[in-house]
Order: structure tokens, then C-alpha cells, then sequence
């Protein structure tokens, strides 16, 4: 195989938000949880990761750059996804090329993989997730594997946890599973995308830094030293999950919305629990995000009970970033008109690069400009009218979406044709 072809992949991949948490592994190296987890997929127009994979006779070693920048293959999770995903490769034949690989031949052969985020990597919105997913379905097109969804979550898995949940759109579970080899710990989808489109999820990132306790070594901590998430695995989750489940397929928002809060807030009070608590919530350099939480979390639940019935949901993951959902298009615009009016942009900031995704939503809540944010009146359930201008750093709307798919446009490859290295 002297030649210099290049044959490639691209892929497109969601990441996911956690309505049941998973936090705390009973194996480090193939990443299996204490507990099954549940998550909603987020439309990948908003959120999603670009992956091209490439082969080539000419590569002289695996190469992988994210974001333009390259990176290290070096790490265990890498080494373990291209390992799993190398030996299920099957022969490909490209006819109209002359091209043709053996089974055999993947083992010599070495790949270059280029990964962009089209939302900030250091955002704390799981781009990890939508990575490891990515590189792991789009080379199991490369190279022809024939395992279904399901057990190529298994492989991203290995990569990153939550990575498993990124595999389908809708609403998915990753079962725990009992195996030691970690065969039977994979995801699965509850319902695609289309079964609850009502719902809008707005996000609010308060932070782009990187968080200080990361999550592997954070649940690694929690395991150690709680006794509150030994509980949470084996008394709490397993009622909790077949809850959620039916309340998903049952399209019922005010079960949904109590158990979502109620496992969020459970995950940070193990977070708490552990020696030495791990404060996500409360940023140690940014101590008003405390209270901006506290907040959120308090002004959500006084607003829900004023509707009678909930209108959101929260949730929060390793970091202070409020995922916010609502129940249809009138709750979202609503839940808009009231976060615009209490965390306006600074003055220097416009309407459009302060809320990204489906902008839609400003439309259904009267606001064109800045001037109509201005103008918004205090919310009638809530005493107070103070605002909080630059506490969020910009908001992001989006819905429940797809999962992972093959793009077919060449011109949407990160890697060049010819030379297999970034554009
Ligand atoms: C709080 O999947 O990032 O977001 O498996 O160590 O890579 P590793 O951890 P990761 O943990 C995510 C934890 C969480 C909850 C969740 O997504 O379920």
C-alpha cells in the first residue's frame, strides 16, 4: 500500500443534558456507574460536534486535533476508544477509487481525526460527550463496523461517561449493567426526538472557565467519601429512573419537572457530602454565582407554584450553567421575557449575540431589541425587581434533537481531501 489516497468520514453528534444524574464509577478504566442515568438530547444546530475521520497509507502515526489546535492521542480514553473501534473494522472497498482495505490492514493503518464544538469547549456543556461520541460513530463508518448504536455506546463509554448518552436523540438511558467487562453497560433510546416536542430547554451560561474539580476526579471523590451517594445508587436512582421513564413516555411535565429538580439538587448535595464537599455550584473566584443559583433555583420553584402546576424545570451539572426546561413555546417565552428581565446584557452586549440557538422564542415573547428587554415589566410572582446585568454570559434556547448522523458534503470535512491534514 504505497499509494497516497485518503478516504474520510465526517460526522455530526449531540451532546446531552442529565435529567438523572450520573455521578461515581465502580470501574475507573472501562468507566461503568454506580448508578443508571437519563438524559435529553440537545438539537445538534445549537449544540453539537463536527468530526472527520481519515486513513491514509501516507499517515505516518494517529493525529487529532480539536478546535484547529492538535492534541494528544496519548491518554487512556483515546487509546482505549481506537482500540475497540480498531478491532471491529471490516474490509472497505471504494471501486470508483481502486481503493480497498482488508480487515487486516487497519492494524498498520493510522488515522488522523480533526473535532470542532460549535459552542465553547470550556463552556461546561459536555463537549466531551458529543466528542467521544462523534469519533467513535464516525469511525466506526470509516472502517465499516456493523454494531448498532447501542454497542458503539459502549465504546464511547470508555471515552468519556456520559459520551454512551450522545449515541441517540430524544430521550436515552444508560443502563448500569452488572457485567465486569462492561458488555452490558450501554445506552439505550427511551423515545427519539419527536415524541415531546413541546418542550424548550434555555441554558445560561454563567461561566466559560474551566471548572475547578473536574468531573472524573470529582465522582471519584464522592465514591470514596460519601455515604450519600451510596444511598442515592441504591435506594433513590432505581425508583427515581422507572419514574422518569413513564414519565416521559407519558408526556408528564409536572413528574418530569419534580423529578429532574429533585435528582439535580440530589447530585449537589453529594457533591457537598464529599471530603473535601466539592462547591460546583458555588465557584470559589465568583462567589456572587452562589447566589445567582440559589436564586434561579428559589425563583423557579416560587413561579411554578404560582402556575399551580410547574412551568420548568432546572438542572445543573458539574458547573454553575443553569439548563432550564419548559414545559412548551408559551412557558419558554415567558421563562425568556422573566430571565432577560432579571439577567439583562450588558449595554455594550446586543440581543442577538446575547441569546443563541433558536431565536424563534424572542419573537413569541415581544422582543425585538434591546429596547423591548428595557421595557419588560418585573414578573408579577416575584416581589423583587432587582437586576443582575453581566451575571450570565449569554443565553443559549434549544429543543429536544436527533442524534448522531454522516455528513454526505464534502465541503463540511474538517480534514483536506488531498493531504489528510486540517483546512
Ligand atoms: C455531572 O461523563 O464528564 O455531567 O465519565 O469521568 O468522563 P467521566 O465523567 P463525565 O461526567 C458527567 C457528570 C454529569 C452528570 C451526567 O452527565 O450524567
Amino acid at each position: 500500500m504505497g499509494e497516497k489516497w485518503v478516504l474520510m468520514k465526517t460526522a455530526q453528534t449531540p451532546t446531552n443534558i442529565a435529567v438523572i444524574k450520573y455521578w461515581g464509577k465502580r470501574d475507573e478504566t472501562l468507566i461503568l456507574p454506580v448508578n443508571d442515568s437519563i438524559s435529553v438530547t440537545l438539537d445538534p444546530a445549537h449544540l453539537c460536534t463536527t468530526t472527520t475521520v481519515a486513513v491514509s497509507p501516507a499517515f505516518q502515526q494517529d493525529r487529532m486535533w480539536l478546535n484547529g489546535k492538535e492534541i494528544s492521542l496519548s491518554g487512556g480514553r483515546y487509546q482505549n476508544c481506537l482500540r475497540e473501534i480498531r478491532k471491529r473494522a471490516r474490509e472497505v472497498e471504494d471501486k470508483e477509487r481502486g481503493i480497498k482495505i482488508e480487515k487486516k490492514d487497519w492494524e498498520k493503518l493510522h488515522l488522523h481525526i480533526a473535532s470542532y464544538n460549535n459552542f465553547p469547549t470550556a463552556a461546561g456543556l459536555a463537549s466531551s460527550a458529543a466528542g467521544f461520541a462523534c469519533l467513535v460513530f464516525a469511525l466506526a463508518k470509516l472502517m465499516n463496523v456493523s454494531e448498532d448504536e447501542s454497542q458503539l455506546s459502549a465504546i464511547a463509554r470508555q471515552g468519556s461517561g456520559s459520551a454512551c448518552r450522545s449515541l441517540f436523540g430524544g430521550f436515552v438511558k444508560w443502563i448500569m449493567g452488572k457485567e465486569d467487562d462492561g458488555s452490558d453497560s450501554l445506552a439505550v433510546q427511551l423515545v427519539d426526538e419527536k415524541h415531546w416536542e413541546d418542550l424548550f430547554i434555555i441554558i445560561a451560561v454563567v461561566s466559560s472557565r474551566q471548572k475547578e474539580t473536574s468531573s472524573t476526579s470529582g465522582m471519584r471523590e464522592s465514591v470514596e467519601t460519601s455515604s450519600l451517594l451510596q444511598h442515592r445508587a441504591k435506594e433513590v436512582v432505581p425508583k427515581r429512573t422507572i419514574q422518569m421513564e413513564e414519565a416521559i413516555q407519558n408526556r408528564d411535565f409536572a413528574s418530569f419537572a419534580k423529578l429532574a429538580c429533585a435528582d439535580s439538587n440530589q447530585f449537589h448535595a453529594v457533591c457537598l457530602d464529599t471530603l473535601p464537599p466539592i462547591f460546583y455550584m458555588n465557584d470559589t473566584s465568583h462567589r456572587q454565582v452562589l447566589v445567582y443559583i440559589c436564586w434561579i433555583i428559589s425563583y423557579v420553584e416560587k413561579w411554578n407554584r404560582s402556575e399551580g402546576t410547574p412551568q420548568v424545570a432546572y438542572t445543573f451539572d458539574a458547573g454553575p450553567n443553569a439548563v432550564l426546561i419548559a414545559r412548551d413555546r408559551k412557558a419558554a417565552a415567558q421563562l425568556i421575557q422573566r430571565l432577560l428581565f432579571y439577567f439583562p446584557p450588558k449595554s455594550d452586549t446586543d440581543l442577538d449575540s446575547y441569546l443563541l440557538g433558536d431565536k424563534t422564542i424572542l419573537k413569541d415573547a415581544g422582543l425585538k431589541g434591546l429596547k423591548d428587554v428595557e421595557a419588560l415589566s418585573p414578573p408579577p410572582e416575584n416581589g423583587s425587581a432587582q437586576k443582575y446585568p453581566g451575571d450570565v454570559s449569554y443565553f443559549i434556547c434549544t429543543r429536544p434533537g436527533k442524534g448522531p448522523i454522516l455528513l454526505s458534503n464534502d465541503k463540511l470535512a474538517l480534514l483536506d481531501p488531498e493531504t489528510g491534514l486540517p483546512k
